[in-house]
């Protein structure tokens, strides 16, 4: 015990600077539990508006930094030029809050700030970072496949060959096997300047020390090799960053446990686990085809509808239109699921996912295998990836059509087709908790990460 205080006493602070948003405060989380069960002392720095709750992480010290942006819930179609003002707006503050935070580690004697680790999208850390004399690490919380597919639509466009609309050809992209034109995550949001200004601001090689990953060799070796030969630090793909913390919940929404009890009555691997993430939205017609292509399934099913997710009025609809009464014991709706602990259950047997790199990481961690029906932006290049190289899903490729869904939840879940993706997604899940696990990649680019961070 009393070695345990020592080793802790020993080592310094981290900062940690998350983007505000489900999908990023999650892995940022992830990792500061990582670092902190290896003796580091935790402050995460974080906006006011969808801030972590800090009583899930009572060991991590948590300070707020307004960002002076409105507390409405943002929408795909806004996120580039949010993300784009929270880097205008939160400079300032950040660089006041950590002159404080030096001063009272110097007043108090608390451990001393060893380095600053920002998610990527929170970029005017860095500039900061170098202005307070402080080394600093990006966090990329998307797959090394969107990083490489990313800068090839910067080529691509300064060649001419892809117009700001993208592309809705099947021809594969030259040395991004296997995506095809039409699953480069370009934007349609904004004018293409802002999505330009969007990828360079994120990948721009600034003064960062390290890059970690969450992702790992298992996954992704290829892309992470060629993206090593272009970078000048060293990349730390430590993921899946779920498995390796400690288990707690970051959840910004409070979750329903009551679709545990409804899983302990299902059958093994029945039931199709059906979620969107927290930023995707659902239209009307969707929604009706959705719920049609679950109906007629008549397999069990376990709907995530995220409040804002769908519009009130059609789902009010939907319900009076008896719907729930049609489904009766086979389905299971909540406002938002405990994920991890949805997917590790027996019972579920499949993922209808959007393809969010968590979700995607979550899935493959625990063998389930994937109908993917991607969003927007990286989505589409996970959902390649699952589909097309780790082999352990489908994809539905057009508009979402109730025969459609019936189709491919028959396919995912029933045929023998379905019965081998599921074989190849354990085989996977194997893979990756050896590769946690002492003498694995993952595990060793932990070890060295922490061997740097102690350098500085
Ligand atoms: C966003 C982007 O949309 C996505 O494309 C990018 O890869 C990451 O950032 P989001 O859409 O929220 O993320 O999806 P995802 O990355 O899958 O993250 C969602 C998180 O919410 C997961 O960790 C998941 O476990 C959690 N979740 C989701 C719940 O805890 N409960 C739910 O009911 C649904």
């Amino acid at each position: 015990m009393e070695m345990e205080k020592e080793h802790r006493s020993s080592h310094p602070r981290l900062v940690l600077v998350p983007l505000r948003f489900q999908g990023h405060i999650n892995p940022m989380l992830q990792l500061g539990s990582i670092l902190h069960s290896k003796g580091f002392s935790i402050t995460v720095l974080h906006t006011a508006f969808n801030s972590p709750i800090p009583s899930n992480y009572p060991e991590f010290g948590f300070v707020s930094i307004p960002d002076n942006l409105s507390e409405q819930l943002i929408s795909a179609d806004d996120l580039l030029p949010f993300i784009s003002l929270l880097n205008l707006n939160c400079g300032v503050p950040f660089q006041e809050c950590l002159a404080k935070m030096v001063q009272k580690q110097e007043v108090e004697n608390e451990p001393s700030i060893a380095c600053i680790v920002y998610d990527e999208c929170m970029y005017f850390c860095d500039a900061v970072a170098k202005y307070v004399k402080l080394p600093s690490i990006v966090l990329r919380t998307t797959s090394a496949s969107t990083y490489l597919s990313r800068n090839a639509i910067l080529q691509l466009k300064a060649e001419g060959v892809l117009t700001s609309q993208g592309s809705t050809s099947q021809d594969l992209v030259p040395g991004l096997h296997p995506l095809r034109f039409k699953d480069l995550p370009v934007s349609k949001i904004g004018t293409p300047e802002i999505f330009l200004q969007f990828i360079t601001n994120i990948y721009k090689t600034r003064t960062s020390s390290a890059i970690i990953w969450n992702t790992n060799d298992v996954l992704e070796q290829p892309s992470l090799q060629e993206i090593q030969k272009q970078c000048q630090v060293g990349i730390f793909p430590v993921g899946p960053l779920h498995e390796v913390a400690p288990a707690s919940s970051s959840s910004l929404i409070k979750e329903d446990n009551s679709c545990i009890t409804w899983l302990e009555k299902q059958k093994q691997n029945t039931v199709l686990y059906v979620s969107l993430g927290s930023v995707a939205s659902v239209d009307k017609k969707e929604l009706g085809e959705t719920a049609c292509g679950l109906a007629n399934s008549k397999q069990p099913f376990l709907w995530v509808i995220r409040p804002g997710s769908v519009d009130d009025q059609e789902w009010k609809k939907l319900l009076t239109e008896g719907f729930v009464e049609a489904v009766g014991e086979n389905g299971c709706i909540v406002k938002w699921a405990p994920q991890k602990e949805v997917l590790a259950h027996g019972a579920v047997g499949g993922f209808w996912t959007h393809c969010g790199w968590n979700s995607t990481l979550e899935s493959i961690s625990k063998g389930v295998p994937m109908m993917c029906k991607p969003c927007f932006g990286d989505q589409r290049v996970n959902a390649r990836h699952v589909s097309q190289v780790w082999r352990i899903g489908i994809q539905l490729e057009n508009m979402c059509e109730r025969g459609e869904v019936e189709r491919a939840i028959k396919r995912l879940m029933v045929d023998k087709e379905g019965k081998e993706m599921r074989q190849r997604a354990k085989n996977l899940k194997e893979r990756i908790q050896l590769d946690i696990r002492e003498g694995g990649s993952s595990y060793n680019y932990l070890n060295k990460l922490i061997e740097l961070i102690m350098s500085f």
